[in-house]
């Protein structure tokens, strides 16, 4: 059969290591049946004939990857930022994601979240719903129509919540799994299910073992919070004497990238044996660094992660964090490693845009295999960014536009997005 080959033609930019950007200034960037052919300054003679699409001086740049949302939580962005995390979910976060009980409202909410996330330049991501089941489907299935690839889960909760959103140890598990059963049946092409535990403070053991054993039998990737506030440590010191580290307490479960993949969101209070453990289990990390500002977490030493290895991505955490934006998440990495750097600990050094762009890119696309970059073979997730809203009296680089992206660029700079060699249309969209 014929294969399906179109071209992108442009200012190609993307990440093949954490220090260094490929850029090639209109150039071309082939994708052959949804996945990178390769990027040529000189269009190779045998790929001519072909459909060329010509977006003149424009950026092109790997899909984003946002690797830790709340689509419920989209609602109440921007609200009493004035709390800390374990205030602000009994005040805002609980009694919020309890409305999701009813279809109505749910199916609203996910409207304006899936909108927005398709306007943005991000393609692929891992959310979490809430504990309904119904409502999880309903987002997976409007996420489904979206054409972003996602990995979502229905949240677990059995105990330290209100009883409106707290489920039964037993029920919990079970509707987990009928939901599971669920999302097989409906055979989606590019939303997939991920086992949620919300964090330690809201599961109990049984109900950890219980979704380590459905980990086990669905062979499901894992996604939570680790390690993200000073009194949500103590608390699951308390809550888990036996555990050695608050990892522990995942791991005991196989719920840390022992049985399957697993993502862990911000990570700020990571101690040694932590750090060795999400190393070993080769656990990700979502850096969520305006969340970890808002709601006064503190600053993951991200560097450390990298030096020892670990994959790191990045996360809007929306609503701690307040925007789907995944620049001003890059923004925001570079910004709060600064202050790190300058008031708590000097050894690590801030972090660069070549670091931050790969985090967004390569960084935490790799969650999803191989997403992120334009090397051969790569899924062909592609953002073409137009960058003349910003004015500018210059005519600068490549790289000081990338650059110039991240601390400026929103949802109006993106013009086109491919996810697996589709194009993505949305309303700001112009295809
Ligand atoms: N820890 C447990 N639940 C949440 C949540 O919804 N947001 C954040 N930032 N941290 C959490
Ligand atoms: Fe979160």
């Amino acid at each position: 059969m014929r294969k399906s080959v179109f071209i992108l033609k442009g200012n190609i930019i993307y990440s093949k290591n954490r220090t260094g950007l490929e850029i090639c200034e209109h150039g071309y960037l082939v994708c052959e049946d949804g996945f990178v052919k390769g990027v040529y300054q000189t269009l190779p003679f045998r790929l001519g004939g072909n459909p060329v699409c010509d977006y003149g001086d424009c950026l092109i740049v790997p899909g984003l990857t946002d690797l830790h949302t709340h689509a419920p939580q989209y609602a109440f962005r921007g609200y009493g930022m004035d709390m800390e995390l374990l205030e602000w979910l009994e005040k805002n976060t609980f009694p919020e994601e309890a409305r999701y009980r009813e279809a109505e409202y749910a199916e609203k909410a996910y409207r304006i979240f899936t909108a927005g996330l398709q306007k943005s330049a991000v393609t692929r991501a891992c959310i979490f719903a809430t504990v309904h089941r119904e409502a999880a489907l309903l987002l997976m299935d409007m996420l489904e129509k979206s054409g972003l690839v996602t990995f979502v889960g229905k949240v677990n909760m059995d105990r330290n919540c209100p009883d409106d959103i707290r489920e039964g140890t037993e029920e919990s598990a079970k509707e987990t799994k009928k939901w599971i059963r669920d999302v097989i049946g409906r055979k989606y092409a590019n939303t997939a299910p991920i086992l949620t535990p919300r964090f330690i403070p809201s599961c109990s053991d049984e109900l950890l073992e219980k979704l380590g054993a459905l980990a086990k039998e669905y062979r499901l990737p894992v996604q939570s919070h680790l390690s993200e506030n000073t009194d949500e440590v103590k608390w699951v010191k308390e809550l888990c004497p036996w555990a050695s580290c608050y990892a522990d307490a995942y791991d005991r479960f196989g719920l840390f990238g022992t049985e399957s993949p697993a993502v862990m969101a911000h990570c700020v209070y990571s101690g040694e044996n932590e750090i060795q453990r999400m190393k070993e289990n080769g656990v990700f990390v979502a850096h969520c660094p305006e969340s970890n500002m808002n709601v006064s977490s503190g600053i993951a030493p991200v560097r450390r992660f990298l030096d020892e290895g670990i994959r790191v991505g990045l996360g809007s955490d929306i609503a701690a964090g307040t925007t789907e934006n995944l620049f001003a998440a890059m923004a925001h990495a570079i910004r709060a490693s600064k202050l790190r750097w300058r008031i708590q600990d000097g050894t690590l050094k801030p972090l660069t845009v070549e670091e931050v762009f790969h985090m967004a890119t390569k960084g935490g696309g790799s969650f999803f295999g191989k997403v992120g970059s334009f090397e051969p073979g790569y899924e062909f997730d592609a953002v073409v960014l137009d960058d003349r809203r910003l004015a500018s009296p210059r005519l600068p680089d490549v790289r000081s536009r990338l650059e110039r992206m991240i601390f400026l660029a929103d949802e109006r700079e993106v013009r086109a997005k491919f996810v697996r060699g589709e194009e993505v249309c949305s309303q700001n969209l112009k295809c």
